[in-house]
């Protein structure tokens, strides 16, 4: 695969809103040509997106492959092996494949794709479409650990970007992923909490978001445990300590636990069917 990146094109199979994400972080991540990027998908309902960013935009799988060295399978995971099909006539060793199908294994890739073409189970979250998301990437066998540092980059724009066994996949879906909606679930909790007091709704709303997101920086930002953090909100006999007896008492920590470990558990069960 090229090094040089003003060089490198880029596929992406499917037009939805990840090829979206990752087209707009890696034209953000800088280099890349916009005019090198291609998406390809069966109707023309989500080009316009596309091509508002200069993107070329076409309905033939093949085109969007056969051009490019960087592959990105974007299409929900039953149609995985119907598009490989479709597109393996034009992948050859200098081809690098990322899928991002939840619970599509690299054996399973690999099987599909001819020998040598390097493959990479990558697991994105929503946020990646604000720029936010939190992604963790898998290499197969043949994929090169240059390979692995070209995603970094080309993907840092999109949130956060690590790179682990495969085994860790189907944990940073139940833990980013599905984790996602756990916090939305805490957040419509905190409003509802701040509505029963007297606050008006939208507003609590809004208030519960910019204070998950506050949180949210200054755990990344800071680097500090999450639990040295709490403790630094905490005054004696003060409002927190008070407010984390009572989700303490209502079993949030070891209920949050569960629902990462059941999350995962289902992407397991999931990814074997
Ligand atoms: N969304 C998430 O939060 C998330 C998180 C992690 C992983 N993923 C994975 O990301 C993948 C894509 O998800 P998404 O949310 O982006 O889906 P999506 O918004 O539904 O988009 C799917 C895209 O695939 C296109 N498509 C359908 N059949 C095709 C074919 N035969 N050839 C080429 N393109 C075809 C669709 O075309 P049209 O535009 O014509 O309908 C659409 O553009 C899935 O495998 C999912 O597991 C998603």
């Amino acid at each position: 695969m090229s090094n040089d990146l003003s060089q490198l094109k880029v596929g992406f199979i499917g037009a939805g809103n990840m090829s979206y994400g990752i087209v707009k972080g890696i034209l953000k991540s800088g280099g890349i040509n916009s005019a090198h990027v291609t998406v390809s998908a069966p109707s023309a309902n989500n080009f316009p997106r596309f091509q508002e960013m200069g993107v070329h935009v076409v309905h033939s799988n093949n085109e969007a492959v056969s051009g490019s060295q960087l592959v990105f399978l974007a299409v929900k995971p039953h149609l995985i092996r119907t598009v490989v099909t479709e597109v393996l006539p034009h992948l050859t060793e200098r081809h690098t494949v990322v899928s991002v199908a939840a619970g599509v294994t690299l054996e399973t890739l690999e099987q599909l794709l001819p020998p040598g073409v390097g493959v990479v189970r990558l697991m994105p979250n929503l946020p990646c479409v604000f720029q936010e998301g939190a992604l963790l990437f898998a290499r197969g066998s043949s994929a090169k650990e240059e390979t692995g540092a070209l995603l970094k980059h080309l993907l840092s724009a999109c949130g956060s970007v690590e790179e682990g066994p495969e085994s860790w996949i189907d944990i940073h879906t139940g833990l980013s992923g599905s984790g996602v909606a756990f916090v939305y679930l805490f957040a419509e909790a905190m409003a509802e909490g701040a509505v029963k007091m007297g606050m008006p709704s939208a507003l609590a709303q809004r208030i519960a978001a910019q204070t998950i997101l506050g949180a949210g920086r200054v755990l990344r930002d800071s680097g500090k445990p999450p639990a040295v953090l709490r403790g630094e909100v905490c005054t004696p006999g003060g409002t927190t300590i008070y407010g984390l007896h009572a989700l303490e008492k209502g079993g949030v920590r070891s209920a949050t636990m569960s629902a990462v470990e059941t999350a995962t558990e289902r992407a397991r069960e999931l990814g074997r069917k």
